[in-house]
């Protein structure tokens, strides 16, 4: 996009007496319009356009770039499809996805932190029985026996929980991006034993790019920013009369874990993976790493 040469500190102070009074005009024009609309929707609506037209003043935004915002997201809703969905990706790399679920974490902070649940979980995982192995078998990377509790907020072990995963494989690549790919990979749905418990074998997970042959990407490219994702397993628990936890686990050491194209890693969430010399009790490989990590899971409220 072209750059006015417009100073970045904005203008609103700059405008002129006449124009500042009119513009203030407007917007209050614009707020009352919400006036009669249900409760939420007009403190989020009126909230809303405050904030932008504080946005356009203070920017001092001229047509052009209004232009390219609005042809910026009719972009995004061109590419976005059943399989692509470029308007979470925004809101993904813009860290607003990371800020809604750090609310909905500090609802119930004595659990496990949440993260973003990202575009590649699918409904309906297969059901795997504990132990499995979901890289199945045959991928290059370091094999990872995977043993998870899920537990209540008073340490107790929840039985039952269904305990679905899923992750990229040694190319960054998930299942549903190869379209040649047999079957799911590296996904599925365990379910914890009476102890809270489950394990399963899987590859040590790497980084990789978001999707970013779109709209997105330009952005991020424009600003010099990376598309990258730390290394990280994702997991979503569900038991009954529990919050749902939507979470991810990050390799620590692992590239970007600083700087996370989506703002998703946490300090809890980080945890080693540490390699193993003895041969696991199964014999599966000699040259192995562990993931141990207990889940707390809060009461529905
Ligand atoms: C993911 O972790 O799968 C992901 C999250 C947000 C945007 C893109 C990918
Ligand atoms: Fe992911």
């Amino acid at each position: 996009m072209t750059t006015t040469g417009r100073s970045a500190s904005g203008a609103s102070d700059a405008l002129a007496p006449e124009t500042a009074t009119v513009a203030k005009a407007l917007t209050q024009e614009v707020l009352q319009s919400f006036d009669h609309a249900p409760e939420r929707l007009r403190t989020l609506m009126q909230s809303l356009v405050g904030h932008l037209h504080t946005f356009v003043l203070d920017n001092d935004l001229t047509e052009a770039e209004w232009r390219y915002a609005i042809d910026f997201l009719t972009r995004a809703g061109h590419i976005t499809s059943d399989t692509r969905q470029e308007f979470i990706l925004l809101s993904d790399t813009l860290g607003v996805s990371s800020l809604v679920d750090l609310l909905t974490n500090s609802r119930t902070p004595e659990s496990t932190p949440s993260a973003v649940l990202g575009p590649f979980y699918v409904e309906g995982p297969p059901d795997l029985p504990d132990g499995t192995d979901i890289s199945g078998g045959h991928l290059d990377g370091d094999p990872v026996l995977a043993n998870i509790t899920v537990n209540d907020l008073q340490g107790r072990p929840i039985p039952g929980a269904v305990v679905d995963v899923w992750q990229a494989n040694q190319d960054g690549f998930y299942d549903v991006q190869l379209p040649d790919l047999e079957g799911p990979v590296l996904r599925g749905r365990l379910r914890t034993d009476t102890h809270g418990h489950v394990s399963f074998w899987t590859i040590l997970p790497a980084p990789y790019p978001i999707p970013d042959d779109g709209p997105v990407g330009q952005m991020l490219a424009a600003a010099g920013r990376h598309p990258m994702r730390a290394p990280h397993i994702h997991f979503m628990i569900a038991a009954p009369e529990k919050h749902t936890l939507v979470t991810q686990l990050f390799v620590e050491g692992g590239d970007y874990l600083g700087s996370d194209t989506v703002f998703g890693v946490k300090a809890p969430l980080t945890v080693p993976f540490p390699v193993q010399d003895d041969p696991p009790a199964d014999g599966h490989a000699a040259h192995w790493r562990r993931l141990d990590f207990i889940f707390n899971l809060a009461d529905q409220t």
